[in-house]
Formats: C-alpha cells, structure tokens, sequence
C-alpha cells in the first residue's frame, strides 16, 4: 500500500516538473491525508529522490535518480500490455531463473522481471554476462506466441530490431545488429539478447527474451579484457541516460514489432533487419564450429539463417561468430 500510494505521489509530481503543487493539492489527487503526503515524501528522499518543499506554495521534484523500480517504469511505460505486469528486484541471481519460474507459475504474455543488478548474469553459449548495479539494464520478457517451435528465431531477430530501434531513438547514437542479435557501436558490444524457450514437440510453451545493455557504466567499470570489445551507451553518448526511459521505449518497440509480426509474418521484420544491420552487402568472416568461411553477407533467409556468397558457393549459416 506504502509503496503504491508514493508511486502515485511520483506520478503526480512528474506531471509538473516546473511548478510547485500545494500538499492540499497532491493530497487531493491522491486521495489521502497531507500528514501522509508528507511521510511519503520523506520516504522518496531516502530513496534519493530531491524534492523542493516550500511553506505555502508545496512540492516540488528537483532531481529523478536513475531507478529502474516498478514505479519509475511504469510512469513512463506506453505499451498496452509489454511490461504491465512487472517485477523488480534489487538484487537477483539472474532475471532469466526468475522469468521462467513466473512463466511455468502462468504469467502472461508481456510479463517483465527487471533487476538493478545480477549476481549470476548468464550471457549465449554459457558465457557470463556482468551485470554491475546502478548502471545498466538487465531485464527478461515472457511471450507466449502461437507459432511454430521451428520459427523460435525469428524472435531472437525481431527482438535486435525493437532494442535497436528503441536505443536510437533514445539515444541517437549510431547502434547497429550484427547477426543475429548483438548490439554494437563502431564494432564494440552495447547489448546481448539471450532466447530461451520451454515447449513439446512443435508448440512452444513460453519463450524468454532476455536483454542486457549496459547504459551508465564509465570506463573503469569494464575490465580490461571486456573493454576491448564491449562499451557503454554513455561512453560512447558522451552522456547519461535514464534507464527506465529506455526500458520503456525498448517495451514499446518490441510491443509494435511482435504486434506487426504475429499478423504480416517475418517478412516486414526481415527487411528492418537487413536495414539496421549494416551487414548486407558487406565482406565477412564467419567462424562456424566446423570451419571458417569467407564471403559476401548476402541476405537473411526467411527461417533467420544467413546467407553468404563465397568465390565458390552459396552457403547458408545458422549458428557462428562473424566479423566484417
Ligand atoms: C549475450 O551473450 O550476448 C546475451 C546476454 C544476455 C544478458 C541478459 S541480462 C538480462 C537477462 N538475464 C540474464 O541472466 N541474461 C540476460
């Protein structure tokens, strides 16, 4: 109750950022006393929020921590349903361990768990993925489409295109996919999406989207060997960014993408793809676990696999580490 009511408390102060609002005022949208207005502002300074109060003319909030709790998600979510239910946890071991517990309990489709930090961030292939508090975006996102198991990767695909998408619209910084589903800038990793899928036979069940980006590290935050080949949005941005913004907008991309997905087919998502890529038409080394092939990126093929043209042959890819 404590926490939904100053969730409505935050609502209200952030409608208007330049003006004062009298407690008479806050307590009347809110629907309770100004004594507990006044406790609960209290409490959003502890969590370190600035909040101007003057005698007579009210409150007022002066500075915004970059949070990422359910409150400051929620006051700038625009999705009809993509992170509506919404779980945050401070500190967890992985947000993937959590989604498919609430997933395999029945939560629904656009269900979101998000974490400040993770202790055991799991990265593709195994890899751990380092996920320090306080700066970047660590989140899992339960779908439950009605396609065939066959198709999985077209969610991995549509999901680079709706966190790329949603990082340059926030950011204006120049992100791109390289295949399938890393996030780079000038070739240095922004964001990693790991798919993970529980389903029988041909029918999927649910499928987990997890997506790490990192947002406000500097660059004593990376380790050495990390930051040859990873960055940070505001290293490169030269600027921080709010967290919970981008969250929002990476809901509302990915909610349009999935939406125009499941009724145009991947045909609409294959061409965004190729155009956010940079790779079509490129020279490129793909090492596969059997061999290493050089070739032309010609297309993405309509099942997600990769095409590329080498001075021999057409081979198509489904699974390799590539580098232009
Ligand atoms: C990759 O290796 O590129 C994928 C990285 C995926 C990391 C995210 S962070 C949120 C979610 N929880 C995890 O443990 N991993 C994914």
């Amino acid at each position: 109750m404590g926490q939904a009511l100053r969730h409505k408390i935050l609502s209200v102060l952030l409608e208007d950022r330049s003006n004062f609002l009298s407690g008479e005022e806050i307590s009347r949208k809110v629907g309770v006393s100004r004594a507990a207005i006044w406790k609960h502002i209290e409490e959003l300074r502890n969590e370190g929020y600035e909040i101007d109060a003057k005698p007579r003319k009210g409150y007022r909030l002066i500075y915004r921590p970059d949070r990422v709790a359910t409150e400051e998600i929620k006051n700038e979510l625009q999705t009809e349903n993509f992170g509506q239910h919404l779980r945050y946890e401070p500190v967890a071991k992985s947000t993937q361990i959590l989604a498919h517990q609430w997933a395999r309990a029945g939560a629904e489709e656009g269900s979101l768990v998000i974490a400040d930090e993770q202790q055991e961030g799991k990265g593709r292939l195994g890899r751990n993925w380092h996920s320090p508090p306080r700066t970047g975006i660590w989140m899992s996102l339960i779908l439950r489409p009605n396609i065939p198991i066959q198709q999985a990767a077209h969610l991995t695909l549509l999901a680079s295109v709706g966190v790329c998408l949603a990082i340059r619209r926030t950011t204006k910084l120049p992100v791109k996919i390289k295949w399938p589903n890393d996030i780079l800038i000038e070739g240095k990793k922004v964001c990693g999406i790991l798919t993970e899928l529980r389903g029988d036979q041909d029918k999927i069940n649910y499928v987990i989207l997890g997506i790490g980006i990192n947002v406000n590290q500097e660059p004593d935050d990376f380790s050495s060997e990390l930051s040859d080949i990873a960055t940070s949005l505001s290293i490169e941005g030269k600027t921080k960014y709010s967290r919970a913004t981008l969250i929002a907008n990476v809901m509302k991309e990915l909610e349009d993408y999935y939406q125009l997905y499941l009724y145009k087919g991947f045909d609409p998502i294959r061409i965004k793809w190729e155009s956010l890529s940079g790779l079509i038409g490129q020279k490129i080394t793909a090492r596969t676990p059997q061999s290493l092939i050089e070739g032309i990126a010609e297309s993405l093929n309509s099942d997600g696999s990769l095409l590329i043209r080498t001075n021999t042959d057409n081979v198509t890819i489904y699974s390799a580490d590539i580098k232009i």
